[in-house]
């Protein structure tokens, strides 16, 4: 069983296996979550991303977590859809990262794993759009993760998201799913 929770905060500072960043293609780090990511991985995480870059849009890779704290073992790596309109088949772009971040996880054998808002920032994709496909996808993707961390940054990200799960355990009777 998989549960989902929303957490408002810094995504550095979770207690799970592994983290996802919104990174580029080059892996070298970023600005946003992934800036805090490299910030707290250290120097190593964009020496890694740099052995295993590009990272396709909607796909996504693995790193070790170097000086992130214990237990982040792993940070996944994964590049959104830079927003153009949604006629570029961002939202498609979007789901792709949440699916294959979560197989990366399975591979690590990560019990519990912790996404931010992914592309909604530098990428512009539209937050409340996005919410709803992390949320679809999250529950529609197989998984032997146990526990997804949604951590939003702002509260308007944790408000939207903690609609989307009382919505969905409205009508399936409860936020775990299986
Ligand atoms: N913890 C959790 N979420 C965070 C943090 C943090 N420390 N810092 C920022 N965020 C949130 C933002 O508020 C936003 O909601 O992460 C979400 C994604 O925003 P970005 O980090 O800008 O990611 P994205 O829109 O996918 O753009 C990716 O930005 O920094 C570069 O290398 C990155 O080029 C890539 C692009």
């Amino acid at each position: 069983m998989t549960t989902i929770e929303v957490v408002l905060g810094d995504i550095t500072c979770q207690q799970v296996d592994a983290i996802v960043t919104a990174a580029n293609e080059s892996l070298l780090g970023g600005g946003g979550v992934d800036g805090a990511v490299h910030r707290a991985a250290g120097p190593q995480l964009a020496q890694a991303g740099a052995a295993i870059a590009p990272c396709d849009p909607g796909d996504a890779k693995a790193t070790p977590a170097f000086d992130l704290n214990p237990p982040v073992r792993n940070v996944i790596h994964t590049v959104g859809p830079v927003w153009e309109g949604g006629g570029y088949g961002e939202a498609d772009v979007l789901a792709a990262c949440y699916r294959r971040s979560l197989q990366v996880a399975d591979e690590l054998q990560a019990r519990s794993v912790a996404f931010p808002a992914i592309a909604t920032g530098v990428y512009g994709f539209p937050p409340d759009d996005a919410a709803r496909i992390a949320v679809n996808t999250i529950r529609s993707t197989p998984t032997t993760v146990q526990r997804i961390l949604l951590v939003a940054f702002e509260e308007q990200t944790r408000d939207l998201l903690t609609a989307l799960l009382q919505e969905e355990s409205d009508s399936h009777g409860g936020v775990a799913r299986q």
